[in-house]
């Protein structure tokens, strides 16, 4: 194992000025959240938001941990699943939360994977127009991507995350030893998430990547490094980019057509979120080198990491009938990071080298889709 790789914790700072915060990284950190919270909001009382999968294997650790520092704690518990990104759910909790006497000055615990960091996220937004929060992400997803930057949101009939709100954390503390108890799936469906940071922006972790896998799954010291690793590249994007005007964008790559994928086989158990990440980011290279932008050799050595790990490197890989091409065309039409009529896309001129694209022609797209569903 390489000497940089660290077993302390590591911290990455997100600067934002005023809603600046720490991202603290480590396994077994759980025990240090009542510590950190009474240092962070002296006398805070909180409300932990989780879900009853979350609740059962980790709530436990997290109310001693509070109990310990004799911070008062809340326990608020919905059911696991997006289902939970919902008005109802969402009412529920924002009326529970305002029922334990949650005010101005304590602190909304979101502990949990990306679907309580969202809806927790969201309504730490709202009720009493706005209380801090903490996240603390039990899924590798929420611990290198959902969990950082602010991005809160339930969603709509009309569409996923339609409806939300940019309110940053007060700190988020990714216990890395919580994924232990993760389904080995939904761990590597995460994991297309880790490589996404290395395909769009950093070429020589990739590389790491390519080499420390294994060790990464069986979460050894290289799991830690690379989720700092991937919450440093997010935390530098979304200093530069808040709301996602520009470079931000960046963090889509492979979501465009992963989007349609997940909405195509109707947000299920079917194809997890990062499985249809994986698919996108495989097809974004592919287009990308099939339009002369990088050399087709480094296309497929992207996607041979991604089918390496067991993700689906492509649309063909995906259990069971696909849509129809109009179908899928007309969901990426629908993709909310549309800007007037135009989807843009996140193209690579070579592993580690991303750009947003607003300028690719629709037909492109379509013969090219086309040409993949054609394959099955
Ligand atoms: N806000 C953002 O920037 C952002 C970014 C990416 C994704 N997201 C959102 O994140 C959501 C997906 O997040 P997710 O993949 O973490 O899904 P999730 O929150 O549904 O968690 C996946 C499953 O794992 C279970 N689980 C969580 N932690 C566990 C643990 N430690 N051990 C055992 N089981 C555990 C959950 O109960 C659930 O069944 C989507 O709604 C997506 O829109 C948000
Ligand atoms: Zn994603």
């Amino acid at each position: 194992m390489t000497a940089f790789l660290r077993t302390d914790p590591a911290t990455v700072r997100v600067a934002l000025d005023a809603r600046s915060y720490d991202v603290v990284i480590g396994r077994g950190l759980i025990a240090s959240l009542g510590a950190r919270l009474a240092a962070l909001r002296p006398g805070a009382k909180a409300a932990i938001v989780t879900d009853e999968n979350v609740a059962r294997l980790h709530l436990e650790a997290v109310e001693a941990a509070l109990a310990g520092s004799a911070i008062a704690a809340g326990r608020v518990i919905v059911s696991p699943g997006e289902g939970a990104k919902s008005f109802p759910v969402f009412e529920r909790v924002c009326e529970q939360v305002i029922a334990a006497r949650i005010e101005r000055g304590d602190l909304v615990i979101a502990l949990g994977g990306g679907v309580i960091g969202d809806l927790a996220g969201f309504v730490a937004a709202v009720v009493r127009r706005g209380l801090d929060y903490v996240q603390v992400p039990t899924t590798l997803l929420a611990q290198v991507d959902s969990s950082v930057g602010g991005k809160t949101a339930i969603n709509s009939a009309h569409g996923k995350n339609l409806i939300g709100a940019f309110h940053q954390p007060g700190l988020v503390v990714a216990d890395t030893a919580a994924l232990d108890t993760l389904p080995a799936r939904e761990f590597r469906a995460g994991y297309a998430e880790v490589v996404k940071y290395g395909l769009l922006g950093d070429a020589a972790f990739f590389s790491w990547l390519e080499a420390n896998w294994r060790e990464i799954f069986k979460g050894g010291p290289a799991r830690e490094h690379a989720i700092a690793v991937c919450c440093r590249a997010k935390a530098a994007i979304v200093a530069r980019d808040e709301r996602e005007n520009g470079d931000r964008q960046l963090l889509n790559l492979g979501h465009t057509f992963g989007h349609a994928l997940e909405a195509a086989t109707g947000f299920s158990e079917r194809l997890l979120h990062g499985e249809a990440v994986a698919a996108g980011m495989a097809l974004a290279f592919e287009f990308s080198a099939r339009r002369g932008l990088l050399p087709s050799a480094e296309a497929a050595r992207a996607i041979r990491h991604l089918a390496e790990v067991g993700l689906p490197a492509g649309p063909q890989e995906i259990a069971g009938e696909l849509p129809s091409l109009d179908r899928l065309t007309d969901l990426m039409a629908q993709d909310k990071k549309i800007k007037r009529g135009t989807p843009t896309f996140i193209l690579a001129r070579g592993i580690g080298s991303a750009f947003v694209d607003s300028s690719v022609d629709a037909g492109d797209v379509r013969a090219f889709l086309g040409e993949k569903l054609a394959k099955q």
